[in-house]
Formats: structure tokens, sequence, C-alpha cells
């Protein structure tokens, strides 16, 4: 009988053992960012991670709830126009996925035209990016111009232009 008991006490302590062992390798994997397979606006979790970044890197300049600069549409003294509205007050949801992920990625001067929009594709990775934009076209929900809902438009443009592919 008490031999029976102890042979238990050394079978439960080596299962607790295992599981002490087992357990940090089950847990350290490393975190990825989450990316669902179908990149979508209305998609949450990508919403999340994009208001993140945006408040970190974009923010700053386009105003934490996406309202750009009060003046946006006049040149400033360099000849160049202040942040625009993101947030659907603008003419951000006229640019298809392919043109916005260009403006972030290689900035206003990549695209060769004159401006303070930066460059951050040595900041941000393709995923960031999509995130952040998903996150900008997330604040144009249920908004309308002139009888057009601004995410539907965006939507329908994407299609024949959409975020480049993954190399
Ligand atoms: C240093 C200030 C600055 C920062 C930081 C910045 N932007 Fe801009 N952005 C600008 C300016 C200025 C423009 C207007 C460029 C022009 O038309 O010449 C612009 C333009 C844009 C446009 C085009 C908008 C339109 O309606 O055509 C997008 C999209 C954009 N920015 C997204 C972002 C995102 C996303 C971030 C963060 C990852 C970001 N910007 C960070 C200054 C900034």
């Amino acid at each position: 009988m008490k031999r029976r008991l102890q042979n238990r006490l050394a079978l439960l302590s080596l299962i607790a053992l295992v599981t002490m062992a087992l357990l940090p390798a089950a847990c350290g994997e490393p975190e990825s960012v989450a990316m669902p397979s179908e990149e979508r606006s209305d998609d949450d979790s990508v919403a999340r991670t994009g208001e993140q970044i945006f408040a970190m890197t974009c923010a700053s300049c386009h105003g934490s709830e996406g309202e750009g600069a009060d003046n946006w549409t006049e040149r400033g003294a360099d000849g160049r126009l202040p942040p625009p509205p993101l947030n659907g007050d603008g003419h951000t949801w006229h640019h298809s996925d392919g043109v916005l992920y260009g403006i972030v990625s290689d900035g206003g001067l990549g695209l060769g035209f004159g401006s303070n929009m930066p460059a951050f594709k040595d900041q941000l990775t393709r995923e960031q990016i999509i995130a952040v934009l998903e996150y900008v076209k997330s604040l144009w929900e249920g908004k309308q111009r002139d009888g057009i809902a601004l995410l539907q438009y965006q939507q329908d443009s994407s299609a024949a232009d959409p975020y480049p592919a993954d190399e």
C-alpha cells in the first residue's frame, strides 16, 4: 500500500516536471503581427494594430483622429501642402490601396511630387503599412460624400489596384 502511494507521488511529480519543462516552449513562440488571410477594412484586429502604429507614427502630423491640419488645402511658405485629413474629410478615399501603399512606403517625394510626407518603407513592414492603412480606412465607416459611400468607392477602385503582393 505504502509503496503504491510512493509510486503515485513519483508519477505525479514526474508529470509536474514534464509540464513545467514543456510550458515555456509552448508559450515562448515569438508573437507575430496578427494578419488575417483577407485584408479587409472591417477586420478589427488589423485596425487595432494599425491604430497603435497610427498613434505612434502618423498622428504627430495628421492629428490624433486623422483630422489633418486646419489649413491643409493651402500651401505653406515652402510651397508644400500641410498634412491633409485622413479621416474621410479630405480626398484620401479617392486613392486605391495600391496608391495609398505607395504614398506611405515611398513618401510624396518618392512618388515624384514636392511633399513633406515622409517615406516609411525603412520603418514599417508591408504588414504594418497595410495595417495602418486599414485603420485609416476604418475611420471612413458609414461616411458618405455626395451620396457615395467612401469605403465602397475606395474598395471598388482598389479591385484594379490592390496592395502590392507579398514578395
Ligand atoms: C512629417 C509629417 C508627416 C507624417 C509623420 C506622416 N505624414 Fe502623411 N502626409 C504628410 C503631408 C505633408 C502630406 C501631404 C503631401 C502632399 O500632398 O504633398 C501627407 C499625405 C499623406 C497621404 C495622402 C493623403 C491624400 O489625401 O492624398 C496619406 C495616405 C498619408 N499621408 C498617410 C500617412 C500615414 C499612414 C502616416 C504614418 C505611417 C503618415 N502619413 C505620416 C505629412 C506626414
